[in-house]
C-alpha cells in the first residue's frame, strides 16, 4: 500500500522528532504493512523525565489484546532504553477500550482534564492516566500480573 501525503508527513515529522530526542515513534507491522502506531511524544528530560503516550490499531485487528501487549512493551522501552520516570496518556471520556488497555498495562487514572485536547475542532474533556516507571527509591516499578 502506498502511504498518503498526510501519513508521509506524519512519519517524517516523527523521524525528525526522534532525531531531536523529543519523540519515539513505533509501528506495528503485519506482513510488511503498518497496522498500528505507538508513539512516545513530548519527551522531556531534566527534573520531569516524562513522555506522552499515543496509539492506534487497525479496526480489523482490535480486541485481540495486541495494543495491551504493545503498550506493555513500550512501557519497558520507556523505562530501560529511554530511562524515563513517567508516562502519561489521555483518553476521551467514553473511550473505554483505551482505558482498559492502560489499566491492564499498569497505568493509574489520575483525574479528568476539562477541554484538554482539540479533536475535530472541539476542545474535549479527557481522562488522564500515568505510569510511574521508577519509584521514589529509583527502583523499577513492577508490571501488573
Ligand atoms: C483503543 C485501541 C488502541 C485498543 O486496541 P486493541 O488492540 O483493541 O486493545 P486490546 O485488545 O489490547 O484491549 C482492548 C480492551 O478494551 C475492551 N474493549 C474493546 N472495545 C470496548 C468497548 N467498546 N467498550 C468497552 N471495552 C471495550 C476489550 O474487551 C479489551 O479489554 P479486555 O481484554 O479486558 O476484555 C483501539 O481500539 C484503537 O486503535 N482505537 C482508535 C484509536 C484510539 O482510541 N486510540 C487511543 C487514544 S487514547
Amino acid at each position: 500500500m502506498t502511504p498518503g501525503r498526510g501519513q508521509t508527513a506524519q512519519v517524517l515529522a516523527g523521524l525528525r522528532g526522534h532525531e531531536a530526542g523529543r519523540q519515539w515513534p513505533l509501528v506495528l507491522e503485519r506482513d510488511g504493512e503498518v497496522v498500528g502506531r505507538v508513539n512516545v511524544n513530548d519527551i522531556v528530560g531534566g527534573v520531569f523525565q516524562n513522555g506522552h503516550l499515543g496509539y492506534w490499531i487497525d479496526g480489523a485487528l482490535a480486541g485481540r489484546g495486541i495494543m495491551t501487549a504493545a503498550v506493555r512493551a513500550t512501557v519497558d522501552l520507556a523505562r530501560s532504553d529511554l530511562g524515563l520516570h513517567r508516562l502519561q496518556a489521555a483518553t476521551l471520556v467514553h473511550n473505554t477500550a483505551s482505558q482498559r488497555v492502560l489499566e491492564r498495562a499498569g497505568f493509574e487514572k489520575i483525574g479528568m482534564a476539562p477541554q484538554y485536547l482539540r479533536i475535530a475542532g472541539e476542545w474535549r474533556d479527557h481522562l488522564l492516566f500515568q505510569r510511574i516507571l521508577h519509584g521514589r527509591d529509583n527502583r523499577e516499578t513492577k508490571d501488573p500480573a
